[in-house]
């Protein structure tokens, strides 16, 4: 009796062992196949993200075509290729005391620059930052203006009396980093908002208009001398301290390049005149498209589902603003494909909860655990507990999204080199290289994006080469410059002065 109450015992034993060994085979072999849906889905947008040297080259040659159409005729392009009238870049004679308004988005920034005629040496410059409040980015023009005004005319007032500022008008370059089409170097309307503002009564009116008017209103005795665009202040920042600097590029929330051109280029102007034969032209190249860019059905929904749909194509694959919600949505589809994350939290469909800077920090977690990934994954996401190896799953699209952003910025710099004949290739027409003489060719380059995310910067630096060969890229210098939307802005404000009018 007590032998058949061993043998029963120890049979159930080795039944409940064998049905705990099959249940853990079962959990392993499901884990493995759940794992391998969410490498699939990682596989699949690597490769449709994928940015080849040939891929890139023909962005390159899309974007000098591009270029060519928007000068060809207004509207020809989604490259706006907007006019700017600043012919005459600073070149470091500017003297005397000149500010700065620089509407940002939710806030704007007042600079006073000294200049003292000596090249690369700004004297000092004051710099004060203000809110605006919310609910003036939907008001009238006249209440956001009149707020704009109050805040200049105190800043203003601050100064001291110095030999700089005496016996001269004050003059004030204005930094509104809007589509604007420009009439003259101090006067454009504005086509369109960007970036939550709303103010409808605005659009179509002249800009510097109205807060000439608000200052007036105001008992400002202060001149708006430039409107200008924040790639073209960088551009002037660039150019004041190195000659060979002929393009600009913001690449931070949002992006935007601006080059010098050949007045006789710019065909849809015909008859333009200008000192110097040339002349900044603002691209909005934000609005850039070609069939050639990688696009993904993760970018087809981001656009899709965006207040601006079809619009700034080029902005949403590469700039700030896009590229954490590219992640998100990448991440979103892997955990409705398998059950890597386990619980999906309602957080994953907040659009936008993942910025750029998150996906920086992660995408740079050198740590051993990925401690980075891991505080990112709980604390915004609140997806606890994430294996080491998925949290590497998560850094490497980080990655892809991050490689295809940088590089595609790259081709688009590229192909404005390539439409003025610097990229080493002689022009759009073709060329024989080696009859080429390279020249120094300097970039200015603004934004977090490229300045604070330094597998960007490298993945931009690489592509660069790659396009160029390292005979032509040695010759090609990114330069970052520093707010050049404030100070670059001050410069154009004084080689456009009424105070200096020989130079313009
Ligand atoms: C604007 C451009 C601006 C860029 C960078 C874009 O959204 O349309 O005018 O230069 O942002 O600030």
């Amino acid at each position: 009796m007590e032998r058949k109450v061993v043998v029963v015992v120890a049979v159930s034993v080795a039944a409940v062992a064998c049905g705990m060994a099959a249940a853990a085979v079962g959990w392993r072999v499901r884990k493995r196949r759940e794992w391998k849906k969410a490498v699939r889905v990682v596989r699949e947008v690597e490769e449709e993200c994928e940015t080849s040297v040939e891929r890139l080259r023909q962005v390159v040659d899309a974007m000098a075509v591009e270029m060519h159409a928007g000068l060809a005729s207004e509207g020809g392009s989604k490259l706006k290729m907007l006019l700017t009238h600043v012919h005459n870049l600073p070149n470091g004679s500017e003297r005397g005391t000149y500010y700065a308004l620089d509407l940002e988005g939710t806030y704007f920034r007042v600079l006073r620059v000294h200049l003292n005629g000596q090249q690369s040496a700004i004297l000092e410059h004051e710099v004060e930052l203000q809110t605006i409040p919310q609910h003036l980015l939907t008001s009238t023009s006249k209440d956001f203006f009149d707020f704009i005004a109050s805040s200049l005319k105190e800043f203003v007032e601050k100064e001291d009396d110095s030999e700089l500022s005496v016996a001269r008008r004050k003059e004030l370059g204005l930094t509104f980093s809007f589509p604007i089409k420009q009439i003259s170097v101090c006067s454009g309307i504005l086509i369109t908002w960007t970036k939550g503002f709303s103010i409808v009564d605005m659009v179509r009116k002249d800009v510097p208009a109205c807060l000439q008017e608000a200052l007036v209103r105001k008992g400002l005795d202060l001149r708006v001398a430039a409107l200008v665009n924040d790639t073209v202040g960088t551009l002037a920042l660039g150019h004041y301290h190195d000659a060979d600097t002929v393009a600009a590029i913001v690449i931070g929330t949002s992006t935007n390049a601006c080059y010098l051109e050949r007045t006789d280029a710019i065909i849809k102007c015909q008859g333009l005149l200008t000192t110097s034969r040339s002349m900044v032209v603002n691209m909005e190249w934000g609005n850039f498209w070609s069939s050639h860019l990688p696009r993904t059905s993760y970018d087809i929904d981001l656009n899709a589902e965006s207040p601006n749909p079809n619009d700034q194509g080029f902005e949403k694959m590469i700039s700030g603003m896009y590229l954490g919600d590219i992640v998100r949505r990448i991440i979103l589809k892997m955990s409705l494909e398998s059950d890597i994350l386990g619980h999906i939290s309602s957080k994953f469909s907040m659009p936008f909860i993942l910025s750029t800077p998150m996906i920086a920090a992660m995408h740079e977690d050198d740590s051993p655990n990925l401690r980075e990934v891991e505080r990112i994954l709980k604390d915004i996401l609140e997806i606890p507990d994430v294996p080491l190896k998925v949290r590497k799953l998560m850094m490497k699209v980080c990655g892809i999204v991050t490689r295809r952003a940088a590089r595609l910025a790259a081709a688009g710099i590229i192909g404005i080199l390539k439409k003025i004949g610097r990229d080493g290739s002689g022009g759009i027409t073709g060329g024989r290289r080696s009859d080429m003489k390279m020249r120094r060719t300097v970039v200015a380059i603004e934004g977090g994006l490229y300045s604070n995310y330094t597998l960007f910067r490298e993945y931009l630096h690489e592509a660069l080469h790659e396009i160029l060969g390292e005979d032509i890229a040695k010759h090609v210098i990114l330069k970052v410059t520093e707010d050049g939307s404030g100070i670059g802005t001050a410069l154009l404000a004084a080689s456009h002065s009424s105070n200096n009018v020989d130079r313009i």
